[in-house]
């Protein structure tokens, strides 16, 4: 079994945290979101991934390299344009050389991981294992129409659909799956659709089956879906304080400090929390449920909850900063003291800010 991590793509509605570098490296509780897919990966046993890169290539080669310090053996394949996860895993044919893989799109976070994928794919002999959950507003999804366990049909977006249960981004596939890519033409949105390709495999009368996943899952598309998958991943968090306290610090709940940190004068973490490397929090700070603050910030004067901050940022605002994410090398401040006093703002192409 091999894998196949997709990390294309152009993230627009992650803009503008993505115009500088891929969303799959957006951190959720600190780490980079394609890692958790990773490290399901290789939690199956599977050491052979190639990984689709897209336009926005930034820093995914600079952070996973050949893939051995996360024991996993990496290959990077070109996707210059998104053409469509069936265009995504046809590129894959070769690597894969007749051997059956786990497809996984990087910006989905799964709780339970892939291993009970891959044991059905291989005890029942399947040529296709889709990952399937229910959800309330099918329509935005790739939908399994069922009857009783087995797959009648699978729609992509459907206006009306015949079932909750949505396709969550996470596939097995035998080698059958390549020659129902080479059937299947782009739809309306131009892509090649993973959903055709499936489809083209039931035709053919190959063994597709769903599994339907225990505990939670989130694709990662949009700002709050950020938000929300660092809740999801933060509420099982284990405290782990490799920082220092002030003697005024007070912390509660789970909270996980990495080395070189430190707090000073009053602060109070209520957790979950986790605060990256090298980071100097204080005097004066509230750090509140479900916040992440990356490598090296700097916080002072401010009260903050249920946010990413992102590496390398400083705030200083005297202000409560609630549901926001702030990305890399940010400066959010209350200014110097000088006139004429109002909000000042220096921030790129679609950014949000709500005062
Ligand atoms: P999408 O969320 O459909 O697309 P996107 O990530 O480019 O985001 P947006 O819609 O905001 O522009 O993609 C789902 C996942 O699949 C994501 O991890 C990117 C990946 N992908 C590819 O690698 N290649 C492709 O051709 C497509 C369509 C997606």
């Amino acid at each position: 079994m091999k894998g196949l991590l997709l990390a294309g793509g152009h993230g627009t509605r992650l803009r503008p945290l993505t115009y500088t570098g891929n969303k799959h490296l957006l951190p959720i509780a600190n780490k980079p979101m394609l890692l958790y897919g990773l490290e399901h990966l290789r939690a199956a046993g599977i050491k052979d991934v190639a990984v689709i890169l897209g336009p926005v290539k930034e820093g995914v080669v600079e952070a996973l390299g050949d893939g051995s310090k996360y024991g996993l053996n990496i290959t990077y394949i070109s996707q210059p344009e998104p053409k469509g996860l069936a265009h995504a895993a046809g590129l894959s044919e070769a690597f894969m050389n007749g051997e059956p893989f786990v497809m996984y799109l990087g910006d989905n976070l799964l709780r339970q991981g892939v291993v009970d994928f891959v044991a059905s794919f291989n005890e029942r002999r399947l040529d296709c294992v889709i990952g399937v959950t229910p959800v309330k507003d099918p329509s935005s999804y790739g939908v399994a129409e069922m009857d009783g366990d087995r797959i009648v049909k699978l729609v992509e977006k459907p206006k009306e659909p015949k079932s909750n249960l949505a396709l969550i981004g996470v596939y097995v596939f035998g080698p059958a799956i390549f020659h129902a890519i080479r059937k299947i033409k782009p739809s309306w949105r131009n892509e090649l659709e993973i959903t055709d390709a499936i489809q083209a495999l039931l035709t053919d009368g190959k063994k597709v089956e769903v599994h339907r996943v225990s505990g939670w899952w989130k694709d990662t598309g949009k700002p709050d879906d950020l938000l929300e998958a660092n809740q999801l991943v933060l509420a099982d968090l284990q405290s782990k304080i490799e920082g220092t306290f002030s003697k005024e610090t007070r912390v509660s709940g789970s909270v996980a400090v990495e080395s070189g940190s430190k707090t000073v004068g009053s602060v109070n973490i209520r957790g979950p929390v986790t605060i990256g490397k090298n980071c100097s929090i204080g005097p004066d700070v509230y750090i509140g449920p479900y916040t992440s603050i990356g490598d090296d910030c700097m916080l002072a004067h401010v009260e903050i909850e249920n946010s990413i901050v992102m590496k390398g940022s400083r705030i200083e605002s005297g202000k409560r900063i609630v549901d926001s994410l702030i990305g890399s090398f940010s400066t959010i401040s209350n200014g110097d003291g000088a006139v004429p006093k109002g909000y000042k703002f220096i921030i790129g192409e679609r950014s949000f800010a709500q005062i």
